[in-house]
């Protein structure tokens, strides 16, 4: 076990949040390297470090299943071969350090044998001094050789090393963990880690990254040819390959929406789910060799036929798969939600191009989030929020504001959030009028809401505020944050029709 450990990993083994972490270096309770913990200051922290998994890790889990759905959080073991590579690295760590110590003990031998061959030659007082470094040696040989206090973090690391690997991302300095079969651009995707790709099947080449250090194995031959002088210098596709032991990588990190690449993509309706009379959840699943890349927070156009068509924000995140889930709400005229809640059934062709749109994230700010979703800005909403939840963001806050009870349609993902999760804080408000046209009175009724709001939360203005739904209610939300003298880079906006 390295002395020095990264915050995922020291996370990981402790059986806490990199949020957690991160708060206490913030504090100062906890002293960081670089975006490293020694194992001294982490057992110091944590001096109750147990071999079992915390209550806390089971809980943060099964709260991320239940946030993003088992689909995403599927954990198994790695591949038999990989498992069998990482266990064979162990053992080849454990043989070398079995032979240091036999080396260390042959040499100790000697050096006790040459310190007694002089001893004659010398005089009194040379060989009392002799003497006396004899016995401390003695000593301390003895209490090396005493079975001591083990380290419960070292144990649990090697367990690590074996079930998980680390990728350290150059020159991004990201990192993340390795887990069951994924592949090392899923691995990345779960952690919120935007590397480069295009198919996610082999075939592009957009995922090409360089291993730096450590060993891969690959999970699915591929067609696109890596060149003989490429393979030499390390060269792989992150969507065909996994990590058999820690490794640093060099790879391009989508950095805003200008690196996403245009779409065009038949997907198909996997299912639809009516969340009320007024609402309809779209599952849509894109082909095995073809996955939507998108920034969370970003819309696309769906496509059915040549006559329906609706641009629509993403309701999820892009670490879930094939998997794109949007929120479609009745209304009436208009042909495409027409369509959806009359005609479309189960595994008809939809087409998804895209995505646009810049309310990203700004994953980079230290600030805590604040979220406002008008109706259905929710959508959008909830792809950051899950975004920021595979990020670990130390705070995030949620404020849902309907037009009327019904406009609040899935309130028991944000109570099961805030309920579970302690960097999550959930409240719902509702308007009492429609939010999609608004202005006079109700502009004014929005205002004093937004304003009580504000003075029950301290650090409010402090935050980045993200803002989604019907525009006029979008507006008036934006103007009353930039006339409390936020800066327009921290008041993100989207309307959603
Ligand atoms: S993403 Fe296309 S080859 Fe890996």
């Amino acid at each position: 076990m390295s002395d020095t450990l990264s915050l995922t990993r020291a996370a990981k083994l402790i059986g806490v949040t990199r949020a957690e972490l991160q708060k206490k270096i913030q504090h100062g309770e906890m002293i960081s390297y670089d975006g490293t913990v020694t194992v001294e200051n982490l057992l110091a922290c944590y001096p109750d470090a147990q071999l079992e998994d915390t209550a806390e890790t089971r809980r943060v889990a099964q709260i991320k299943e239940r946030a993003f759905g088992k689909r995403v959080f599927e954990r198994a073991l790695p591949e038999p071969e990989v498992l069998a590579a990482r266990i064979t690295e162990l053992s080849k760590a454990h043989a070398n350090t079995q032979r240091q110590i036999k080396q260390f003990n042959v040499l100790l031998g000697n050096l006790w044998e040459k310190l007694t061959g002089i001893e004659s030659q010398l005089d009194a007082q040379a060989r009392e001094k002799l003497e006396d470094l004899k016995i401390w040696v003695k000593h301390e040989v003895e209490a090396t050789m005493e079975p001591g206090f083990i380290n419960p973090l070292t144990i649990k690391d090697a367990v690590l090393s074996i079930t998980t690997a680390q990728v350290t991302v150059l020159p991004s300095k990201h990192d993340f963990l390795v887990e069951g079969h994924d592949t090392l651009l899923e691995a990345a995707m779960r952690s919120g880690i935007p590397l480069n790709y295009g198919c996610s099947g082999g075939n592009c080449g957009l995922c090409k990254a360089r291993v730096v250090s450590g060993e891969v194995k690959k999970t699915r031959q591929h067609d696109f040819v890596i060149s003989e002088a490429e393979k030499s210098q390390g060269y792989i596709l992150l969507c065909s390959n996994t990590a058999v032991s820690d490794l640093v990588i060099e790879a391009e990190v989508a950095d805003s929406v200008q690196d996403i690449p245009y779409q065009q993509i038949n997907a198909h309706a996997k299912a639809l789910g009516l969340i009320s009379d007024d609402m309809i959840l779209l599952h849509l699943q894109t082909p095995r060799t073809q996955r939507l890349r998108f920034l969370a927070g970003q819309s696309v156009t769906l496509r059915v036929g040549q006559s329906y068509s609706a641009e629509l924000p993403i309701a999820s995140c892009p670490c879930d798969d094939r998997n794109v889930l949007f929120h479609i709400s009745r209304q009436t005229g208009n042909l495409f939600s027409d369509y959806v809640f009359d005609h479309l059934q189960p595994n008809e062709a939809v087409e998804i191009e895209g995505p646009h749109g810049e309310f990203i994230l700004h994953d980079k700010s230290p600030r805590p989030l604040y979220f406002f979703a008008f109706d259905t800005g929710f959508a959008p909403i909830k792809s950051l929020i899950e975004h920021a939840l595979s990020l670990e963001v130390e705070n995030i806050h949620l404020h849902w504001i309907g037009s009327g009870p019904h406009s609040i349609y899935l309130p028991n993902i944000a109570h099961a959030w805030d309920d579970a999760l302690d960097n999550f804080h959930y409240k719902e408000y509702v308007a009492g009028f429609d939010l999609r046209t608004v202005s006079g009175k109700r502009a004014q009724t929005l205002i004093k809401q937004l304003g009580r709001i504000v003075s029950a939360d301290a650090d409010l203005l402090q935050g980045d505020i993200y803002i989604a739904g019907p525009e006029d209610a979008v507006n008036i939300a934006e103007q009353y944050f930039l006339g409390k003298g936020l800066p327009k880079t921290r008041v993100a906006v989207a309307s959603v029709k």
